[in-house]
């Protein structure tokens, strides 16, 4: 069969390298696809993610037997059900589903009345109604939430109800409440270890995933702002043992596909839960309605089973006659590249060497020998080893020698602590 993955990001590429090692798949095309995707089959240069007609047009001529959607903003503008419409066998949500993730008022309101534990909220359409909130707000700092799709930057922790206060005023008058809406949520502040749980489903059966951790703060030690992720480890034993999995899929996972088919949505595709573990027990912070990145580039490493066959199963709705995936004991760390400024400005690099390394390709594009990167998070490198210690050592030292190759005047910036407070298992 020929695959189709949808996207251009370091989670694509590692997506089209597991799915080109399964014995049922011919080719992996991708859309647009990076400088790693076009190692497994062709790339659709050109074509963006969100373009359902061209996406449906050429995955009819070219007889896609599986289309795997990556980004959100395609889930959003609603890719899967044009090409399931099409007849074409799809992994990801439509756009009802997506809505887990590209509304996050949606999410909060799916949650309360479904019973999934989450942090206390209110919901806010203007600047009168936030101010209202935050004058009567009872639960300490507050976490202010853009309702629509950011790329991770629509988040803002604050300490007191003043400081959100400050913040939302600016917001709504210099209108640019991030992601361009004028709907924000404000959640009450939680702390405690974070851990990202993902879920294959067809809508009635779902196989979870092996958990993983990330890291979402541009600078080390958690310092500096959000950002699409600047690393990650899998699997994440020191935050989740299993009977906390177990519970996260007894209070988490199954409520929420139960939720969303009373709702009538058929949700094919990944769930993905961003959790805190907190002295109430583990607490959604978000949903995403695909693979998470960085966690994809750290648990494909791991996965032992077929994923072809895993995702084409949910795509069909035959998962329940489908073995759950099953994973090495291996650990994986990953590390994230990025051009210096990221998530700020950030400018193309041009002429970036090739990896010989287990990496994966950010937006990117293969020229010769080398790769020409549109900056921002260029690539994740990673390393297995036998402890999350040992692949900690070897993806950084991966780093280091990808970094020594650079040609001068080229620098890339990447955080030195990631998986580091994960001691010795
Ligand atoms: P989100 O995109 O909603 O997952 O938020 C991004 C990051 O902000 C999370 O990974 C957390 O580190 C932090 N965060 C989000 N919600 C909360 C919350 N209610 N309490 C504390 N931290 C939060
Ligand atoms: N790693 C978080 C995300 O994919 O949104």
């Amino acid at each position: 069969m020929k695959v189709l993955v949808v996207g251009s990001g370091a989670r694509e590429h590692a997506l089209a390298w597991k799915l080109a090692q399964s014995p049922l798949v011919e080719s992996v095309c991708a859309a647009p696809g990076n400088a790693g995707t076009a190692s497994h089959g062709e790339n659709w240069t050109g074509v963006a993610v969100t373009a359902s007609p061209t996406l449906v047009e050429r995955s009819a001529a070219e007889k896609i037997g599986l289309a795997v959607i990556g980004p959100e903003a395609a889930l959003a503008a609603g890719v899967s059900d044009a090409l399931r419409a099409a007849g074409i066998p799809t992994f990801g949500p439509g756009r009802a589903g997506a809505r887990l993730e590209s509304s996050k008022a949606y999410a909060k309101q799916f949650m309360a009345r479904n019973g999934i534990p989450t942090s206390r909220f209110r919901i806010a359409h203007d600047a009168k109604q936030a101010l209202k909130h935050l004058n009567e707000w009872e639960w300490g700092g507050v976490v202010v939430k853009a309702d629509g799709l950011a790329s991770g930057k629509g988040v803002v922790v604050c300490d007191t109800s003043e400081e959100a206060a400050a913040l939302v005023e600016g917001w709504y008058r210099d209108h640019r409440v991030p992601g361009g809406g004028a709907t924000i949520v404000l959640e009450e502040r939680l702390s405690g270890p974070e851990a990202s749980v993902m879920v294959v489903t067809d809508g009635e059966t779902a196989h979870m995933l092996a958990p993983a951790c990330d890291y979402k703060r541009a600078g080390d030690a958690d310092s500096g702002p959000n950002t699409g992720g600047m690393g990650g480890y899998s699997p994440a034993s020191d935050v989740l043992d299993e009977q906390a999995l177990a519970r996260i899929r007894r209070e988490v996972i199954d409520p929420a596909l139960d939720g969303m088919r009373r709702d009538g949505i058929e949700y094919r595709g990944c769930l993905y839960a961003g959790l805190m573990m907190t002295e109430r027990g583990p607490m959604v912070l978000e949903f995403n309605a695909r693979f998470g990145d960085p966690e994809t580039q750290v648990v494909l490493p791991r996965l032992e089973t077929d994923l072809a066959e895993l995702l084409l199963a949910a795509a069909t709705g035959t998962l329940a006659q489908t073995k759950p995936p099953t994973f090495s004991k291996s650990a994986c760390v990953g590390v994230v590249l990025t051009s210096v400024g990221y998530p700020g400005t950030s400018a193309p690099l041009v002429g970036l060497p090739d990896v010989e390394t287990s990496a994966f390709w950010g937006t990117s594009t293969r020229r010769g020998s080398v790769v020409d990167s549109v900056g921002g998070r260029v690539l994740t490198v990673t390393a297995l080893g036998e402890s999350v210690a040992d692949a900690r050592i070897a993806a950084y030292e991966a780093c280091s020698a990808y970094v020594g190759k650079l040609p001068a005047g080229v620098t890339l910036a990447f955080r030195r602590d990631i998986a580091a407070r994960v001691k010795l298992e």
